[in-house]
C-alpha cells in the first residue's frame, strides 16, 4: 500500500504538490530511498540524512538504534541504492532535524519521516519538515500509530491540534499530511485499487482518506469459519489461485 502511495504522491500527486526536491529523514539499508529516487523529475534533487555508525546523542535514542538496526552502516545503503540507480542521492551523516542545514527551505515536494520514533526526536523532525516543505508539500511519517511507537502518535497528533498540519491519507503503516490544503489530495487519490478500500472521516474538520489493506476482501469470507481453519483455509485458496494461474 505504502508502495503505491509513494508512487501516487510522486507522480499523479505532483500536480498538487508541484515541483521541488524529496527528502528522507531515516534511511536505514535504503529501501524507502531506493523508490523516492525513482522518481525524481529534471532539476530535482534527492537528500537523505541519517546518523549511519555515528552515535545519538541521548540515552533513548542511542538504544533505540542500537537495539533496531545492528548491522547499519553508510557504505551498506550506499551500496544498496547504487544497486538500482546508477547515481547516489546526496547523503548527509547527521541528526535528522538537521536536514534544514543542508536542503533549501520550502524547496521540497515531499518528505518522509522515518529516523528516530521517540517523541522528542520526532517533534524536532516535524518541525524541520515544515520548514523545507513548499506551500503544498507532503509529509510521509512512518509508524504512527504502531504500540512500540506512542511518541510518533503523540508528535503527529499534536502538529494536527496545534500545528495546522492536515492528514490526507492513512495506511495502516503510515500517514500522510500536509501543511497546504489536503483537499486537492484528499479527491484525487484513487478510493478503490487492487491494493486498498477507502473511507472517508472527518478529523479536526477535515477530511481524510482512511484505507484498508484489499485482501481484506479477499478475504471476507474468513469471517465465516472457526478460527482455528483460517490458516489452513488460506494455504489451500493460495494453491487453487497458484493452479488457476497456471
Ligand atoms: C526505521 S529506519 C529507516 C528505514 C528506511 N526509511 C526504510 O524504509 O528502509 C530508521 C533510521 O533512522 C536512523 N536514525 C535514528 N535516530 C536518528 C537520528 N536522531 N537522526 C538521524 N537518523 C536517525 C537510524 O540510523 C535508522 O537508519
Amino acid at each position: 500500500m505504502d508502495r503505491e502511495l509513494f508512487r501516487w504522491f510522486l507522480t499523479a500527486g505532483r500536480a498538487a504538490s508541484g515541483a521541488g526536491n524529496i527528502a528522507e529523514l531515516g534511511a536505514y539499508m535504503g529501501q524507502s530511498a531506493v523508490l523516492l529516487g525513482d522518481h525524481l523529475e529534471d532539476g530535482e534533487e534527492l537528500t537523505v540524512i541519517d546518523l549511519f555508525e555515528a552515535q545519538a546523542d541521548d540515552a533513548g535514542n542511542l538504544e533505540e538504534n542500537a537495539v533496531s538496526y545492528p548491522g547499519l552502516s553508510r557504505q551498506g545503503f550506499e551500496a544498496n541504492y547504487t544497486r538500482i540507480h546508477a547515481h547516489l542521492p546526496r547523503v548527509v551523516q547527521d541528526f535528522s532535524e538537521r536536514i534544514v542545514d543542508h536542503v533549501a527551505e520550502g524547496s521540497v515536494r515531499f518528505v518522509h519521516i522515518d529516523a528516530s520514533h521517540l517523541y522528542d526526536q520526532v517533534v524536532g523532525d516535524i518541525k524541520a519538515a515544515k520548514t523545507l516543505l513548499s506551500e503544498a508539500g507532503v509529509v510521509a511519517f512512518d509508524d504512527y500509530r504502531a504500540t512500540h511507537t506512542p511518541g510518533v502518535a503523540a508528535a503527529v497528533w499534536e502538529a494536527v491540534a496545534s500545528d495546522g498540519l492536515h492528514p490526507i491519507v492513512l495506511s495502516s503503516k503510515k500517514l500522510y499530511a500536509t501543511w497546504g490544503d489536503p483537499a486537492p489530495y484528499v479527491r484525487a487519490i484513487p478510493r478503490q485499487t487492487s491494493r486498498w478500500t477507502s473511507e472517508i472521516q472527518s478529523v479536526a474538520g477535515a477530511d481524510l482518506l482512511v484505507l484498508s489493506p484489499a485482501h481484506h476482501e479477499t478475504y471476507r469470507w474468513i469471517r465465516y469459519l472457526p478460527p482455528a481453519t483460517v490458516p489452513h483455509a488460506k494455504r489451500a485458496r493460495a494453491r487453487l489461485a497458484s493452479w488457476t494461474k497456471r
